[in-house]
């Protein structure tokens, strides 16, 4: 972007793609022109993992699925998902003793996940812990890994190679995992939490979902829920430690506004600064910070010819730092999203894509930042060790590479 500008073509091994990067173009991808670009070559990949759940799907069937999902993410239904996670939460710290010993050393990066983890089991799932957490965490990053060595790769192979086999080992842990979910809250479907809201009588009996679209979609949703949010709260607080002001300021808005802690999302809604920080962080630091569309017709873009069949890329991360877009695009400054702003074109700011394949859990996730924040803020200092420009991995998320050292102490009386 930097030296090319707007759209530029590269070759990422022998495939050609297309990067678009200016708000204009990458609104008439996402949300103008949405029925011509289709999800890319890579979807496919990631299809292998987690089968036909909405990230992967396309058309009839993901109009359908969307459809069904959707009222169970609105703001209405995510706020009644408050109590039930604040008390997670309270529990998770609990139950670490990373938090309980004065000073620890810890990688913040590890800590998040692990939460995010026991939330995304309580929010989804209703349940209480999430003890198959280590296996759910390792048989992912597992399936990961070879899932993007293959969408990097020039050349893919089917056949039963050792990783193959690795990988196929993987999925099948993650869809044992997912299934004791499903099994162990069938019997008990009632309460606040999503799978209870989906399920509506079991799925035998609700003709929307099949027994095996049911684990596709909610392991997709807890694959797309569950590490976005713990590595968009892993920069949350790279960036707190390193505006010393920033967090005081929103220290203190949590003190003034919440003396007395969590009780309902309107408490969290009432925190205007805190959520500015949380978006701003969202902008610096996207964790889907690429994604990808095929055009299936030819089309023109930024006054470029795309002949059917190219891959376009678009990055959040590019155009969250486009200089025509953003004043001084690498500085945090949360006042960006406060009220009178000039704000940013249609287009300029992404974290949670656009257009009709949204983010299905953007609610749900800044709830659950604006609420892991306070509730860490309330009762712990936290200090990142470590360079303040920590290297990236730029996987399907954009991640800290070497994970995120932090030390964490109990605050005095609380
Ligand atoms: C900070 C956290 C999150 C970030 C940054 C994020 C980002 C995104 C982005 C950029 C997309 C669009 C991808 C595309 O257009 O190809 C997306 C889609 C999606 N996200 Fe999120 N997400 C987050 C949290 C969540 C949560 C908490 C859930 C669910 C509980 C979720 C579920 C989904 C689903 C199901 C889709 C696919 C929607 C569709 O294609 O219809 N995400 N997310």
């Amino acid at each position: 972007m930097q030296d090319f500008g707007d759209v530029v073509s590269l070759r990422l091994g022998s495939r050609p793609v297309v990067l678009v990067t200016r708000p204009a173009e990458v609104v008439r991808i996402l949300e103008h022109n949405p029925g011509n670009y289709r999800p890319s070559a890579s979807y496919r990949e990631i299809e292998k993992l987690i089968g036909q759940g909405l990230v992967t799907t396309d058309g009839e069937l993901w109009k359908r699925h969307r459809a069904a999902l959707q009222p169970a993410f609105r703001k209405s239904s995510t706020a009644e998902l408050v109590p039930l996670c604040a008390e997670r939460v309270a529990a998770f710290l609990r139950s670490r003793p990373a938090w309980s010993q004065p000073d620890a050393a810890v990688d913040l990066h590890h800590e998040m996940r692990c939460l995010m983890m026991s939330l995304t089991s309580a929010a989804l799932f209703g349940l209480d812990s999430a003890d198959d957490a280590e296996e759910f965490t390792q048989a992912f990053d597992a399936a990961h890994a070879y899932i993007m060595r293959r969408i990097e790769a020039l050349v893919r192979l089917d056949g039963p190679t050792a990783a193959r086999r690795r990988f196929l080992r993987a999925k099948a842990a993650l869809h044992r995992c997912v299934e004791s979910r499903i099994r162990r809250q069938a019997a008990t479907c009632a309460g606040a939490y999503l799978l209870a809201q989906l399920m509506k009588g079991g799925p035998e009996q609700d003709a929307s979902f099949s027994q095996e679209e049911l684990r596709d979609e909610l392991l997709t949703i807890f694959l797309a829920s569950y590490d976005t949010t713990a590595t968009a709260l892993t920069w949350l607080w790279l960036v707190l430690s390193l505006h010393g002001e920033v967090r005081r300021r929103v220290a203190e808005e949590v003190a003034t506004r919440l003396p007395a802690g969590v009780a309902c999302a309107d408490d969290l809604a009432s925190l205007h600064y805190t959520r500015m920080v949380v978006l701003e962080t969202l902008r610096l630091f996207p964790p889907v910070w690429a994604f990808s569309r095929t055009a299936a017709a030819d089309d023109v873009l930024g006054g470029y010819r795309i002949p059917a069949g190219t891959k376009v890329a678009i990055s959040p991360y590019c155009t969250h730092r486009h200089p025509a877009v953003w004043e001084d695009p690498d500085a945090f400054r949360p006042e960006r999203f406060g009220d009178g702003q000039p704000g940013w074109p249609p287009g300029g700011y992404l974290p949670f894509g656009l257009g009709p394949r949204h983010c299905l859990g953007r609610n749900l996730a800044l709830q659950l930042m604006v609420l892991v924040l306070v509730m860490v803020v309330r009762a712990y200092s936290v200090e990142v060790l470590g360079p303040s420009n920590p290297a990236f991995e730029a996987g399907i998320f954009l991640k800290p590479r070497h994970g995120l050292p932090a030390r964490i102490a109990p605050l005095p009386g609380s």
